[in-house]
């Protein structure tokens, strides 16, 4: 006659034997439902992550420049941009910081001027490129910039803002970086 202990002894190892079966046949029947949304989130992940981020379908500026019309960009620059910029050297700093030799500057260095944690991450120097992708769409290159501007569409309006921008410099750079 089997004693309590071994039959509650039998009673734990059949429960235990079902645990680890369950948890066994879980673990292989949701590799499958769990591979999608894994995917999925790895494919949203750059989407959802702040910082630089080229809109791939914008050509480089940089060849564009050589022929860029700086006095209409100089002008372009007062239109759109110097309510929040100015550009002399030594400007002060407006809703934005001041202009002056932003080729080449690094990112999110201008004294005195308190930027965003967005930009303070992106890191590196202002290249043509980087302008241009900035200043044509600015929440698609840096998401959460507090530069509040809805971006310029025309490349031509582009190059010539940068061509100008370049000329406000002890030694601008050359055309191409
Ligand atoms: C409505 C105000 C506003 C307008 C208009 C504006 N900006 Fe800005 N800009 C800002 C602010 C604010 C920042 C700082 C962004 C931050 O810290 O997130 C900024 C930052 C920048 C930077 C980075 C500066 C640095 O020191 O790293 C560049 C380059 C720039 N702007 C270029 C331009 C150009 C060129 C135009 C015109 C086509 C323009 N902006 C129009 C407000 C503006």
């Amino acid at each position: 006659m089997a004693s309590f202990n071994t039959m509650a002894g039998c009673f734990l190892a059949s429960a235990l034997f079902a645990m680890v079966v369950g948890k066994v046949s879980n673990a292989l029947v949701s590799v499958h439902p769990l591979e999608k949304p894994a995917i999925a989130v790895s494919e949203a992940a750059p989407e959802a992550a702040a910082g630089a981020e080229k809109a791939p379908e914008l050509p480089a500026i940089g060849p564009k420049l050589k022929d860029a019309n700086v006095d209409r960009g100089k002008q372009l620059f007062q239109q759109q941009c110097f309510t929040c910029h100015t550009i002399d050297k030594g400007g002060v700093n407006k809703v934005g910081p001041n202009q002056w030799d932003i080729v080449g500057r690094k990112k999110a260095s201008h004294e005195g001027f308190s930027y965003s944690s967005v930009l303070q991450k992106l890191g590196g120097e202002w290249s043509y490129e980087d302008i241009n992708h900035m200043i044509f769409k600015p929440q698609g290159f840096a998401r959460g910039t507090k530069m509040a501007f809805a971006g310029l569409p025309k490349e031509q309006d582009r190059a010539d803002i940068i061509a100008y921008l370049r000329s406000m410099h002890d030694q601008p750079l050359p055309p191409l970086p």
